[in-house]
């Protein structure tokens, strides 16, 4: 392993694994191949873009010349796969471009692999391709019952994922993550979305009772936890990735306000997202046991510093806060929040 492209390393969670990388392994290059969507971001990649073994393609993970150029070109023998649409009321509002990126794109990178004989194929897959469980944990060998058109096309990706390795003998790997935290990450993600929100002392939109739940992972374990699959994963393995800190969404929100010290009143309960996953839960011994991985940070520290980067950083997601992103906001939550005040 030495030439790693990273494609959708300008996003959030990609982006952490790119700076992270490049600092860890400098005889690695780290070759990032993005199209810069709306959730794509240069300045996610600014800590590390004078570095030597970091080189920037932008490009669509759905264009077979333009990954095959950026393959050749770059002498690539392996493919960290983060490009995705990853929002799920997006995937509500609109799933074409799901579809798109999050099946068809992933079908696009291993058949160029498979051409060029790029053997080593990780793909970042989610806790959603479960779907939602009442109580328990999800192990890797259960039923994948998707619910939401983004859950869907997740599923249908890693569905390829399995057929490459099943077929053509390629050495791929899959991880299953929780919800993910931390700096860098796009406001629209309840995290960034409400903490960036209340700065402004505007109301947080909290769908339904605010009694889903959903468990927390640091984005730097859960790079972590993709780097140890990359070095470690046996050919075909899938690996979930637990925070093991479940929360009902109403406390992570009570959290955030007391990190910032802002009131409760900023709270509103609007109508439920359909088709709500209740619950998301992992069970993490696969990955803690086979490969001797295990978070290094706890939720509390890590999301007060990460309310602390969002407190620190508004040149960072105050221009984002324009143009297309309050299109989006107002078509999911303009007129529900002036029908609920
Ligand atoms: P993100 O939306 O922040 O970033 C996605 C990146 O992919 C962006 O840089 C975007 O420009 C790029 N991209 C989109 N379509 C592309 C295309 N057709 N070609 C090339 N690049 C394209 O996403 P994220 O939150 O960082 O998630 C990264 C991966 O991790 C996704 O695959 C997601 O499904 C998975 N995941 C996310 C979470 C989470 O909580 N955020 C949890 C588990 C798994
Ligand atoms: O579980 C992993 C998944 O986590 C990833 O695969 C996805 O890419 C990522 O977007 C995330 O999906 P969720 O739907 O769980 O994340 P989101 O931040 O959109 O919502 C988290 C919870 O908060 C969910 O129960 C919906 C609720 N929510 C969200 C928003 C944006 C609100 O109540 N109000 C909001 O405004």
């Amino acid at each position: 392993m030495q030439n790693i492209m990273v494609t959708g390393g300008a996003g959030f969670i990609g982006s952490e694994f790119a700076r992270s990388m490049v600092e860890k392994y400098p005889n690695y290059k780290i070759v990032v191949f993005d199209k810069l969507t709306y959730a794509g971001n240069l300045d996610n990649l600014l800590p590390i873009s004078d570095n030597p073994n970091y080189a920037f393609v932008r490009g669509d993970i759905t264009d077979h010349d333009a990954v095959e150029r950026a393959l050749t070109e770059h002498q690539i023998d392996t493919i960290v796969n983060f490009a995705a649409e990853s929002h799920v009321d997006r995937s509500i509002l609109n799933p074409d471009a799901f579809i798109q990126t999050d099946v068809v794109g992933v079908y696009v990178l291993l058949e160029s692999a498979r051409k060029l004989g790029v053997n080593r194929f990780h793909h970042v897959s989610t806790d959603e391709v479960y779907g939602s469980i009442p109580d328990g944990f999800f192990r890797e060998g259960d039923p994948l019952e998707p619910n939401s058109p983004y859950a869907a096309s997740k599923t249908g990706g890693e569905m390829m994922v399995r057929a490459y390795n099943v077929t053509y003998g390629m050495h791929t790997s899959v991880t299953r993550a929780s919800n993910t935290f931390g700096p860098y990450q796009y406001p629209e993600k309840i995290a960034p979305f409400f903490i960036t929100e209340a700065l402004d002392d505007r109301p947080l939109p909290l769908y339904g009772d605010g009694m889903q739940v959903r468990d927390w992972l640091y984005v730097g374990d859960h790079c972590d936890a993709i780097d140890t699959v990359l070095h470690k994963g046996a050919p075909g393995s899938i690996y979930n990735i637990a925070g093991e800190h479940e929360m009902h969404n109403i406390d992570l929100t009570h959290f955030i306000l007391q990190a910032l010290d802002k009131p409760e009143t900023l709270i509103r309960h609007v109508a439920d997202r359909p088709g709500h996953d209740r619950r998301y839960a992992l069970n993490n011994d696969k990955i803690r046991e086979e490969l001797g991985w295990s978070q290094k940070h706890t939720f509390e520290e890590a999301m007060a510093a990460t309310v602390e980067w969002y407190k620190k950083n508004e040149w960072w997601w105050r221009k984002i806060k324009t143009g297309e992103y309050l299109e989006f906001y107002k078509a999911q939550y303009a007129e529900r929040l002036e029908t609920t005040e």
